[in-house]
């Protein structure tokens, strides 16, 4: 099933009620946590969380981009988090368990993250407990780069893993996705897709997000028939 979900880092931080408002036809709210250590930028935290989750019954996918996420699992679900990525090249395998554990028992589910460097059998440990893996098709850190082409194959690759060990795992696009790249992603695998200067910013939000899923949704899905 296909999920569009706009990205906050693109949105008017200081109307977040009406950006919601706007955003309403999505399935997803995507927001990236940055850290200034991780990745070479610093964006919200946990007090922005919680006032965003006053603002909307949407679902909120939170995207640690931070050193030590283990660490800060149970205040983002606390925020009002309802799904959790972590990068899996921000600590060691032992912190990624005490992650998916804490995320557990929070509540939230449980994603992984990897960067465009990372090996996609890098999944293979997690793939059967978490519930979404996401695979950046940017360098995180920020909004308005242009797609990687480069990262499909890793798409592919990750969807038939999913395919093969936890079909039931949503596999997720993040960086540059628009009405230009969002069928390459799609046919690669990809179905829930993260969009943020495709989306807001840009005049009609409810246009961009109607577009980008009826250009998703006429995609045919690798395996379908
Ligand atoms: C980048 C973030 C993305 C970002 C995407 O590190 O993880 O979620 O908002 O922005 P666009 O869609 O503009 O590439
Ligand atoms: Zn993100």
């Amino acid at each position: 099933m296909i999920k569009i979900a706009p990205s906050l880092l693109s949105a008017d931080l200081a109307n977040l009620t009406s950006e919601c408002q706007k955003a309403a036809s999505a399935d997803l709210l995507h927001f990236d946590v940055m850290d200034g250590s991780f990745v070479p930028n610093i964006t919200f935290g946990i007090p922005v969380l919680s006032a965003l989750r006053k603002c909307t019954t949407m679902p909120l996918d939170v995207h640690l981009m931070i050193d030590n996420p283990q660490n800060y699992i149970e205040p983002f679900a606390r925020a009002g988090a309802d799904c959790i990525s972590v990068h899996l090249e921000a600590v060691g395998p032992t912190y990624i368990r005490e992650a998916l554990h804490a995320m557990e028992q929070n509540g939230v589910k449980k994603a992984i993250a990897l960067r465009p460097i990372t090996d996609p059998d890098s999944v293979l440990p997690y793939i059967e407990e978490v519930d979404l893996i996401l695979v950046m098709t940017v360098e995180p850190g920020f909004g308005g780069q242009s797609f990687m082409d480069s990262q499909l194959p890793k798409i592919q690759k990750v969807r038939s893993l999913i395919d093969r060990y936890h079909p039931e795992c949503d596999l997720e696009v993040d960086g540059g996705i628009n009405a230009k790249t969002v069928q390459k992603a799609v046919a690669a695998g990809a179905n829930v897709l993260v969009a943020g200067s495709a989306v807001f910013g840009q005049p009609d939000i409810p246009a961009k997000i109607a577009e980008l899923r009826r250009l998703a949704e006429e995609t045919p899905f690798p395996g379908a028939n």
